[in-house]
This record gives C-alpha cells, structure tokens and sequence, in this order.
C-alpha cells in the first residue's frame, strides 16, 4: 500500500491489526511491527489511533517508534545503508567510513537511507556495514560512494 491516506483502508486496517492484539498484555511493540510491515512504515495517522486504542499519549508511542531503529516514522528509501559504530569497526577506518555514508545521506530526495549500527557480528573483517540486508567487509569510503552513486542512477554525489 503506498498512499493509504488517500484510499482510507488506513484506520480500518489499523484498527484491525490494534483488535488482534488487543488481549496481549503490552502489546506497543506488536503493533508498531505489524503497522509498518503493513505499510513499510508507521504513520502519524497509526500512531494517533494506536494511541488512543491503548490509552497512551501520541508522544508515549512516538517515544517507542524513534527508540527503536527498526521502525520507520517515514517511508523507507529504496536502498539501506547500515555503517557499523562499534569499537572494533571505528578501529580499523569505520569513522571514515561512517562520515562518508553520513556525506551522501544528505542527497535531497536521495534513495538510500543510512543508519548507524552497533555491530554486525563481522568484526574481524571490519569496518562493516550492510547494503540491503547484505553484511559487507572491509569498507572503504570509496566503497560507500561506489554503492551509492550506483543506487543514485550515477548521480554526481
Ligand atoms: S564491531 Fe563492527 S561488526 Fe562488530
């Protein structure tokens, strides 16, 4: 579903998926999970009726949706880009890595999105990062521009 404001299947839908997990005990998280693989994001309009189905304040389930890097306030972009922070990443180059990724994140209307990570599991071959799932090693800056000028179309980054 892409503009579900405009089809108005977006109350009914998560009203429906707010009643399936309306008899678990804490059932925030669930929620916020089955919202955004519905939507591929959560939605202000999901938040507020959330909200209001479990008797929180619209900032409450704000709080939990910007905690959580999983969840997405927006749409997502095309393409993810995660740059390992941890110790033994930032060791070995992942800073310059990091700065470069944070470099060409800010393309206006860019499609790739970057987003910190606190280890891979890839720690000996860092630095990491992860393209679209996929767990990458010994990253460069280069490599990071590489990635996203072709996700860009060649775009001049
Ligand atoms: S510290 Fe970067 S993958 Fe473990």
């Amino acid at each position: 579903m892409t503009t579900e404001e405009s089809d108005g299947a977006l109350p009914s839908t998560i009203e429906s998926i707010c009643r399936r997990h309306g008899g678990r005990e804490g059932p925030l998280l669930a929620i916020l999970h089955d919202v955004q693989d519905t939507f591929g994001h959560i939605p202000d309009e999901a938040v507020r009726h959330i909200a209001r189905t479990l008797n929180l304040t619209r900032a409450e389930v704000h709080g939990v949706v910007r905690f959580y890097t999983d969840f997405h306030a927006e749409p997502a972009r095309a393409h993810q880009l995660k740059v390992c922070r941890a110790e033994a990443c930032q060791a070995v180059g992942g800073r310059a890595v990091w700065a470069a990724a944070q470099a060409l994140s800010a393309v206006p209307d860019g499609r790739v999105e970057i987003e910190p990570v606190y280890c891979l599991g890839n720690c000996p071959c860092g630095p990491s990062a992860q393209w679209n799932g996929r767990t990458l090693g010994r990253m460069t800056p280069e490599r990071v521009h590489e990635l996203v000028a072709a996700a860009e179309g060649g775009r001049p980054s």
